[in-house]
């Protein structure tokens, strides 16, 4: 069978009616275009500073890395640059809802297509699960500092265990999923607020990470770099694919593409500039954590606020991180759950996944009860699953839609020279080859080195995870994708 190619002209008129230079123009019909590149980079820095920074750098210096936390930092940040320049090109060429969704039906074909809109709902809804669980650690420590205990029964599903691995048999994790839900609210109102809440919340969280940069540096004591690979090569190797998380996030912004006011321009610079702010500040706070405090008692919840409580006085600098940590967790959520609306978005309006999942809001113009629907999975999720398995399940969606974007870039190009935007350096195939080559070998080496990973028939749980999502979404769309394809009709 022949393989459903998008064509491009089809694509750009989805999003509005196109004008002379292919761009799409808003009509009363399509989602409003109100977001700047100050908007965008803010969208994107608010998707990327996260858990990854505020959470797993503890667990990861720990127990993988020591002090070369930051050499994985670099070399995680490596892979996610040259996907940054990919997603680029392809959303500043065509500027559509869906992300990579979109640029797969444009260039490998639908079927291809409906895999990667499939995988990318691990990316995002369970990245915004795991998420709401790690601010809803730092919510209940932040509680108990003011005298209100959460219940542990109420902050743990069944299979969390605790810090010596023992069972504690809680009922559901409320927090998280009363955050979900305050979340969704926001994003049932539109993207122009949203995006307003989200402006002030990322200068917030930035403001706290360049305040603990400002203090930390005066008390960084070398002594502590040193060993520096005390888990060999192997470990800080395994460290890159654990801290990947932290870089997730930037390609969101190519999914608010169609509500971007000029994304010629402005898609690149809220992409990569986004992505480049927080991989200096990244390998600058790694550098720092490890420095203050020995790499071995940084297996706490919250290192970043840890590391400043050993300073003496400083108590009260602490608190202020683990008040911007939970604000900065908030916005990561804030662009999970929009970027996961929109591509189902994109996908029902193909006629791959019914329309409930495009219909609009009279009144606010967003895709109403898709984020209704939405809200309450992911609660549920968050609710329920552990932490581990929601983190290693979004590393893999991710990872997967990276590679078929770094494909997409040549496919693109050779068959629409005509489209206008952002180019990757170096001609059609270095950048596209390092990047799907680099985001592979994460794939295979990191569940490969981890120790720490469980496995199923043998299989490193991740991979089988993500095989079992593939199979639960191809009868889906072989039932009703293939049927009611607008593009088939
Ligand atoms: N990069 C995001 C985080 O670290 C997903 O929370």
């Amino acid at each position: 069978m022949l393989e459903r190619v998008k064509p491009l002209e089809d694509i750009l008129g989805q999003a509005g009616d196109i004008d002379t230079a292919l761009v799409a123009v808003e009509t009363p019909h399509t989602l409003k275009k109100t977001l700047g590149p100050i908007s965008l980079m803010a969208m994107g820095i608010g998707a990327i500073i996260g858990t990854g920074i505020f959470v797993l750098t503890g667990v990861a210096s720990a127990k993988y890395t020591g002090p070369s936390l930051t050499i994985s930092f670099i070399i995680a940040g490596f892979v996610s640059v040259f996907a940054a320049m990919c997603y680029s090109e392809i959303a500043s060429r065509v500027p559509v809802a869906g992300s990579a969704y979109t640029f797969t039906y444009a260039t490998l074909g639908e079927r291809f297509a409906w895999i990667i809109g499939w995988a990318l709902v691990l990316e995002y809804a369970l990245g915004a699960a795991t998420v709401s669980v790690g601010w809803s650690g730092y919510f209940s420590t932040l509680m108990s500092h003011i005298g209100w205990q959460i219940p542990q029964a109420l902050l743990h599903n069944y299979w969390d265990t605790g810090p010596s691995g023992e069972a504690l048999h809680g009922i559901l994790n409320l927090p998280a999923f009363a955050v979900i839900c305050v979340i969704g609210a926001l994003l049932y109102r539109g993207t122009h607020e949203s995006a307003m809440v989200n402006n002030v919340i990322v200068t917030l969280k930035v403001c706290v990470v360049l305040f603990f940069i400002a203090i930390g540096v005066g008390h960084v004591n070398q002594g502590n770099w040193t060993p520096y690979f005390p888990f060999g090569w192997g470990g800080t190797l395994f460290g890159a694919f654990f801290v990947f998380f932290a870089y997730i996030g930037f390609d969101a912004v190519s999914t608010a593409a169609e509500e971007s006011i000029n994304p010629k321009r402005d898609m690149p610079i809220g992409i990569i500039g986004s992505l480049a702010i927080c991989t200096v500040l990244y390998i600058i706070v790694a550098a720092i954590l490890t420095g203050i405090v020995s790499y071995t008692h940084l297996n706490v919840p919250q290192p970043v606020a840890y590391a400043i409580d050993q300073i003496p006085g400083l108590g009260w600098a602490s608190a202020l991180i683990s008040v911007g940590a939970i604000a900065g967790l908030t916005t990561v959520l804030l662009v999970m759950m929009f970027g996961q609306i929109r591509v189902f978005y994109a996908m029902s309006r193909d006629g791959l996944l019914p329309p409930v999942f495009s219909k609009l809001h009279p009144k606010y113009r967003t895709p109403g009860l898709s984020t209704v629907l939405f809200t309450i999975f992911i609660a549920i999720i968050a609710a329920f699953t552990p932490i581990s398995i929601l983190g290693s399940l979004t590393n893999m969606g991710t990872l997967v839609a990276f590679i078929f974007v770094a494909i997409a870039v040549p496919i693109l190009r050779k068959r629409y020279p005509s489209t206008t935007g952002f180019s990757v350096p170096f001609g059609n195939w270095v950048i596209p080859i390092l990047s799907a080559v680099s985001a592979f070998a994460l794939i295979v080496l990191g569940p490969l080195l981890s120790t720490g990973i469980g496995h199923i028939w043998g299989i490193p749980l991740p991979w089988f995870g993500f095989i079992v999502w593939l199979l639960i979404g191809l009868p889906i769309y072989f039932a009703y994708g293939r049927k009611h394809s607008t593009l088939a009709r």
